[in-house]
């Protein structure tokens, strides 16, 4: 494939198509923030651009440096981070911050191996924020780009194993110029054109240069190898009240949800331990079932209630129910609590 057209195409599209998003400098301006690149993109990884929108506004607002970052607390970085997801982004994060602020006097190093050297920064964000924010000709290579590359090249391997051919074949695509524009563009490209189910050939600025579309059917690409089904785990979660507040933990750094607030539950495996970890001996109601899947397995996490008469001998922190939409609850335990709160207006 040549280059040189690809990447004169894409960056022409982008010029004229380019999302505008609240992180980004528009197709040929001077590069943004560093740290908004940064925020950004750990947030955007993993997650949906309309998912990351509102979080992006809250930190930058509550956070608008990488030091004023560095200086907060751990609890009240993980509680604004719940919701996204994949909590150890949100650990990483902070301790990135730390660390620019602590070891590069508040600025973020400016090359991709730098920039690799921080917490949290992999092969992804490495190559984004060094080719975003400071124009180094780095190949940034996500899910719409992998998308994009194998629909090109018409790549028979399937995914997984064929990331390693589609990075070879990225790499040289990259114009030593506007790196950061080309990225975004072949990410835009693969987000609104080059779709997963439904890719708009006849739009598309690489479609002479592209073997997919000349074939009859380019949603065909990229192949995938066939998946595992994940295994199912089961637990219990409990709902403890005592005048008006609920019994929340913080559960251990390591670990699923690592350092998010949550209701107590026992261990999560393939029996459920039914009342054995209960935080305390009393009649639980059973409240129902959450569902809930995460990258490696499926939770079935049963949800019991009661009331505590005392506040003795637990160890958590009593949370106002009425307020439990600010106690930074991840996805799992704020349905919970919906599905808690639901039953207790029944019995009420
Ligand atoms: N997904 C991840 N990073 C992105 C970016 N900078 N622009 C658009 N989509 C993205
Ligand atoms: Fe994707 Fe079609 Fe463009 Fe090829 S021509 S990159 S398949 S949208």
């Amino acid at each position: 494939m040549a280059a040189k057209p690809v990447s004169e195409a894409l960056l022409r599209w982008y010029e004229g198509e380019a999302r505008a998003l609240p992180w980004r400098a528009p197709p040929g301006a001077p590069p943004p923030d560093p740290y908004r690149v940064w925020l950004s993109e750990v947030m955007l990884q993993q997650t949906t651009v309309a998912a990351v929108k509102p979080y992006f506004a809250r930190f930058t607002q509550r956070w608008p440096t990488v030091e004023a970052l560095a200086e907060a607390d751990r609890a009240d970085v993980m509680a604004a981070w719940a919701g996204l997801g994949y909590y150890a982004r949100a650990r990483n994060l902070h301790a990135c911050a730390k660390a620019v602020a602590a070891d590069h006097g508040g600025r973020f190093p400016e090359t991709e191996d730098e920039l690799r050297a921080l917490p949290g920064i992999g092969a992804y964000i490495g190559a984004a924020v060094a080719a975003i924010a400071f124009g180094e000709a780095a190949t940034v290579v996500d899910a719409n780009v992998e998308r994009v590359i194998s629909r090109l090249c018409a790549i028979e391997t399937p995914l997984p194993k064929a990331r390693a051919e589609i990075r070879r074949l990225a790499e040289p695509l990259t114009p030593a110029d506007r790196a950061g524009d080309f990225a975004q563009a072949m990410m835009d490209l693969g987000a609104t054109v080059c779709t997963v189910r439904d890719p708009d050939c006849p739009q598309c600025p690489l479609q002479a240069m592209c073997a997919a579309a000349a074939s009859d059917d380019p949603a065909r690409f990229p192949l995938k190898a066939p998946k595992k089904p994940k295994p199912v785990r089961r637990g219990t979660a409990f709902w403890l009240e005592h005048e008006r507040s609920v019994l929340l933990v913080r559960r251990p750094a390591r670990g699923m949800l690592g350092g998010m607030r949550a209701l107590p539950s026992g261990p999560w495996h393939d029996k459920s331990p039914g009342l054995a970890e209960a935080p305390a001996d009393i009649d639980w109601a059973a409240f129902g079932t959450v569902s809930h899947v995460f990258t490696h397995f499926a939770l079935e996490l049963d949800i019991v209630g009661g009331r505590a008469l005392t506040d003795t001998g637990v160890e958590g922190e009593w949370w106002p129910v009425d307020a439990i939409e600010d106690a930074g609850l991840p996805t799992l335990f704020a349905k919970a609590a919906a599905l808690a709160l639901a039953q207790r207006e029944n019995d009420q």
